[in-house]
């Protein structure tokens, strides 16, 4: 890839190419990756590929999945939409599905494959904390805090987030005693960080044992690392979806094994 002085791409690929081709990409930083994926795809349908595979472990826009105001764009449906333009078939790793229920409602490509990183996360949190308590901030991160409990036979609770603004967040923990606990707060991924800040700084009148922080995709922008540690969180670890000083676990065997079943 070369980047002009005006901002502009040039993207090269070899002029020839077999008839299956994977592009992977983890899709942070979203405007600027999404122009250099469509221009890699043309380039790739150029140069003889007939189907084409996208394995974005960091799958972007997906999570404004409606309109709240009219006139907003739904920007799942329409980022979705030119993925399908180009792409034959997806795969990613805990893309933010809410309302919809499926990625190939977002995504219209069969298949379009939602994998979850909740077995790395079980396997890497094995025998590193004794009887952690698991907390999800919020009603949506049930899903992975779940699996991660039940797969170690471990506790876990849900809180409520109200969210005011992309940078204020209120997170009400359930009522429980977290005196002395050492607390894992478990979400698909961490933009801002502040509902994980929220989430501890609801924790900390309790003085609990020790807070950590367990995310499968670590956006953590601006200075979200800096203002997790002063609300008490002292680890912070997350997948290899997105490369991060806090990364800590591998999903490339999880993405091969089912990158292995589309392209046979
Ligand atoms: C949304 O519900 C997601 O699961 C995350 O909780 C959210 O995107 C985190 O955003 P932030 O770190 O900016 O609070």
């Amino acid at each position: 890839m070369h980047r002009f002085p005006d901002g502009e791409t040039r993207v090269r690929l070899p002029a020839r190419l077999p008839e299956q081709v994977v592009l992977c990409r983890s899709l942070d930083r979203p405007n600027e990756k999404l122009v250099e994926l469509i221009l890699a795809a043309g380039a790739a349908r150029q140069g003889g590929a007939s189907r084409l595979t996208l394995v974005a472990p960091y799958l972007c826009y997906m999570r404004q999945d409606k309109a709240f105001q009219p006139g907003e764009a739904v920007s799942q449906r329409i980022v979705g939409t030119v993925l399908a333009n180009w792409f034959d078939a997806l795969i990613t790793v805990d893309p933010h599905l809410h309302r919809v229920a499926h990625l190939e409602t977002a995504v219209p490509v069969k298949p379009a494959q939602a994998l979850t990183a909740t077995a790395q996360m079980s396997a890497f949190l094995a025998g590193r904390l004794e009887a952690p308590l698991l907390i999800g901030p919020d009603a949506e991160s049930r899903q992975w805090v779940a699996a991660i409990a039940r797969e170690r036979g471990l506790e876990y609770c849900i809180a409520d987030k109200a969210r005011l603004g992309d940078r204020e967040v209120r997170v009400t923990l359930p009522a429980g005693d977290y005196r002395g606990r050492r607390i894992v707060l478990v979400d698909d991924m961490a933009s801002t960080g502040r509902t994980l800040e929220a989430a501890a700084r609801a924790l900390a009148p309790y003085q609990p044992a020790g807070i950590s922080v367990l995310v499968t995709h670590a956006l953590f922008v601006d200075d979200a690392l800096k203002r997790l540690h002063e609300a008490g969180v002292d680890a912070i670890w997350s997948s290899d979806s997105i490369l991060h000083p806090s990364n800590a676990f591998e999903l490339d065997g999880l993405l091969a094994r089912a990158l292995q079943l589309i392209i046979g």
